[in-house]
């Protein structure tokens, strides 16, 4: 058991001090991407309108400070002096203008490119003129580039040689200008970025693109359930963007969604149209006590399974992942609880403290129920809570009784 725990404990240590750590958001990236719910269909009217929304509604104040434009800003050509050009059509005034307007608000603006001769929507991409990009990016103002990998086959050599060009070029402009961009990869090869994107940038996406169903949210989750330990402060499994208010997400399910990509400590970039979330969504994605979690600034370690529930632990299965998770919160008198339904009923749930190496058998702790903003008591032993409704999740903290 020790010799579990040593290596356990020295893996985590390992992973944490491998991270890249550019002085860039040691807690996960919060804000807005404009991919899920628009795709191409942007402009700089949907941007301005969504940074005001955001700010109107206090997803600013909670902590998504990212406004992030995603594919189909450019031209398919370079100009003659092989600058990538912004869309005049989409975006008349510039985006110089852009991102004044977004940092004058309070925010901080994000950009795409690809690593390949296109973009994944065809436009031009980056291969051979990363240092002119990143050079653009930060003239621009930007101060996140999401890097994407499509039609990158030309460019042979490992992974981590390919996204490293984009590490070395933001590396490059910082020592130029001062300004560091924020490095956030999509790899498509052969989706393995969390062993050996930590010391080359800051987030790398983990799976397949999400979409707004039920079933592509539980195969991500699946994935990340095995993979915790490569996520830690400075560098973060990205699950994707989120599709809170999309789709036909149920609000258990976006409850679930949330709760999940926050506790696994996800970036949490929202991907729908701000304008029409209903309150309901609101409160859900404004959450203070699960968005503490994710942005804990103590403990960097995400929330990973310790008791798979319905299927024997250790099980992979993308319909059904682990449903009992834990982790440390803010210290290790505190530890967090996440349950997720998988189930097409309503189930009670209960799990013994021996179970969870994030909480001690002898121990009493005092609970809170983190989606009722309830304290429901002081348990030892095992807990059980009652009538979790089908995709639906709950989150407790368990303080330690002295
Ligand atoms: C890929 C990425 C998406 C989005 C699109 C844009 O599919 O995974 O997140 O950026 O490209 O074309």
């Amino acid at each position: 058991m020790h010799s579990v725990l040593f290596v356990l404990v020295s893996t985590c240590l390992l992973h944490s001090a491998n991270a890249w750590n550019n002085g860039l958001q040691k807690t996960p990236a919060m804000g807005f991407n404009t991919w899920n719910r628009f795709q191409c269909n942007i402009d700089e009217d949907l941007i301005r309108q969504t940074a005001v929304q955001m700010k109107d509604l206090g997803f600013l104040d909670a902590g998504y400070d990212f406004i992030n434009i995603d594919d189909c800003w450019l031209l398919k050509d370079r100009d003659a002096s092989g600058s990538l050009v912004t869309d005049p059509d989409k975006f008349p005034s510039g985006l110089k203008n852009l991102t004044e307007f977004l940092h004058g608000l309070g925010f901080k603006a994000g950009i795409y490119e690809d690593l390949g001769l296109t973009t994944c929507a065809g436009f031009a991409g980056s291969l051979n003129h990363e240092l002119t990009d990143a050079r653009l990016f930060v003239d621009l103002g930007f101060d996140y580039a999401k890097i994407d990998d499509c039609n990158s086959g030309s460019f042979s050599g490992t992974n981590p040689e390919r996204f490293q060009r984009w590490t070395d070029a933001t590396t490059q402009i910082q020592q130029e200008t001062g300004k560091m961009l924020f490095y956030s990869f999509v790899e498509w090869q052969s989706f393995d970025a969390w062993t050996w994107g930590p010391p080359i940038a800051n987030s790398w996406r983990i799976y397949d693109d999400i979409q707004p169903n039920w079933g592509r949210i539980t195969a991500i989750l699946n994935n990340a359930s095995f993979i915790g330990d490569f996520s830690n402060f400075w560098g973060h499994n990205d699950l994707d963007m989120l599709e809170n208010g999309n789709g036909e997400l149920t609000l258990a399910e976006q409850r679930s969604h949330f709760t999940a990509w926050a506790l696994t400590k996800s970036p949490l970039l929202i991907g729908t149209d701000i304008s029409s979330l209903s309150q309901d969504s609101i409160d859900i994605l404004l959450n203070p006590e699960i968005i503490a979690i994710n942005q804990d600034t103590q403990i960097g370690e995400p929330l990973k399974p310790f008791f798979w529930g319905k299927n024997p632990d250790g099980t992979w299965d993308p319909m059904f992942p682990a449903q009992y998770w834990s982790g440390f919160s803010q210290d290790k008198q505190h530890t967090a609880i996440m349950y997720i339904n998988f189930n097409d009923r309503t189930v009670d749930l209960n799990f013994t403290f021996a179970h969870s190496p994030h909480l001690q058998a002898d121990k009493k702790y005092a609970i809170r129920d983190l989606w009722k903003h309830e304290d429901i008591g002081v348990f030892s032993d095992f807990f059980f809570d009652g009538s979790i409704p089908s995709h639906d999740a709950r989150v407790y903290i368990f303080t330690e009784q002295t």
